[in-house]
């Protein structure tokens, strides 16, 4: 059975791709650093599994540590999430995201390159493509200069990797991940008030926020709410097994880029009566001003993960928001 070492393998999308790892007949070795989740997520994943899952608290800045991971264990690919992703927090401590998410995947390769593994999957965003000409939006459009340190560092990893000629490298460009596991054991964890809309949704559903504020309804969209790609996060988890699966049988290939979105776009609006209608509740929300450097509409052309990686999201809409809330309810 192949190891991956998964990085960040206890956060919200590399705790649902662990579990898909496991029953794709893959071996998930996972470090994390716990700095934005819980050890209970570890507990929950050898639950869901049933069975044990290795696992190091570390920091993938320190190649001490990795190179003590990388010894003990024959890894075949590296799953990279491990890094931060709070775009408001980034414009304001730059330096933090350059150090992590940057020097992270530099130690990272400096180990994987000392051992002699060369397969990786880089959790990339479609925030590389700024505020798009069009969308969908495919993986030759234009990136632009990115409009926050976090969107710079994504950049950045992904001409790093693409610079690294010992590697077989497939960056995922996600669109917006919600959404939960079926069992209701594993979700979304944000520390402190949630930046992103769903979460934000589900505590407000719960009480724990008093209202959801709309962030701006004048741009130039149906109902002049943001347009973004919901995608339910195991159907993001299935890309990187197709991924792992794709870097075996292209054994030469060097640099490929996926797009992983639904191919829809839907308002912030949208979502909001989405939930209610499928949760059968009524959300206290306002509309407020436009969030600063916010993205009028993005989605995804996803033809290329279709045909070449032979993925596609599968799960609606109101099972993304229904086992989004199942898991916020579950929390209580
Ligand atoms: C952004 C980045 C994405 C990154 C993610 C990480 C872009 C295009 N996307 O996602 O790459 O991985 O952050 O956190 O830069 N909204 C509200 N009220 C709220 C919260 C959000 O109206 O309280 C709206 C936003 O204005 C936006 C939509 O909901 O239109 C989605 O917001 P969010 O969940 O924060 O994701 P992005 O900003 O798309």
């Amino acid at each position: 059975m192949k190891n991956i070492l998964v990085t960040g393998g206890l956060g919200y999308i590399g705790s649902h791709t662990v579990i898909e790892l496991i029953a794709h007949g893959y071996n998930p070795v996972i470090i994390d650093d716990l700095s934005n989740t819980s050890l209970d997520v570890l507990k929950k994943l050898e639950e869901i599994s049933a069975q044990s899952i290795k696992f190091y608290q570390a920091d993938v800045n320190s190649e001490t540590e990795l190179t003590r991971i990388f010894s003990e264990s024959d890894i075949h690919a590296v799953i990279h999430f491990a890094a931060f992703k709070a775009v408001g927090e980034s414009v304001n401590e730059p330096l933090k995201y350059y150090r992590n998410n940057i020097g992270g995947l530099i130690s990272l390769l400096q180990v994987m390159k000392s051992f002699e593994v060369k397969n990786i999957v880089f959790s990339s965003s479609c925030t590389v493509y700024g505020e798009p000409d069009h969308s969908p939006v495919d993986e030759l459009a234009q990136i632009k200069k990115a409009n926050s340190p976090y969107g710079n560092t994504k950049q950045i990893g992904e001409e790093i990797l693409s610079d690294c000629q010992f590697l077989n490298t497939v960056a995922l460009r996600y669109f917006n991940p919600i959404g939960a596991h079926a069992s209701a054991k594993i979700g979304e964890l944000p520390l402190g008030v949630p930046n992103n809309l769903v979460p934000f949704i589900t505590q407000t559903a719960a009480g724990i926020r008093e209202k959801i504020t709309v962030f701006g309804n004048d741009y130039n969209t149906k109902d002049g709410t943001c347009v973004r790609d919901y995608i339910h996060v195991v159907d993001l988890a299935n890309a990187h097994v197709k991924a792992l699966d794709y870097i075996r049988q292209h054994p030469d290939n060097h640099f490929e880029v996926f797009n992983i979105g639904t191919g829809n776009g839907l308002t912030v609006l949208e979502i909001i009566q989405a939930f209610e209608r499928v949760n059968q509740l009524k959300l206290n929300y306002t509309i407020g001003g436009r969030r600063a450097g916010d993205v009028e509409k993005v989605w995804a052309d996803n033809q290329k993960a279709d045909t070449v990686l032979g993925w596609k999201a599968n799960i609606g809409l109101d099972e993304m928001v229904r086992s989004a809330w199942a898991w916020q309810q579950q929390l209580q």
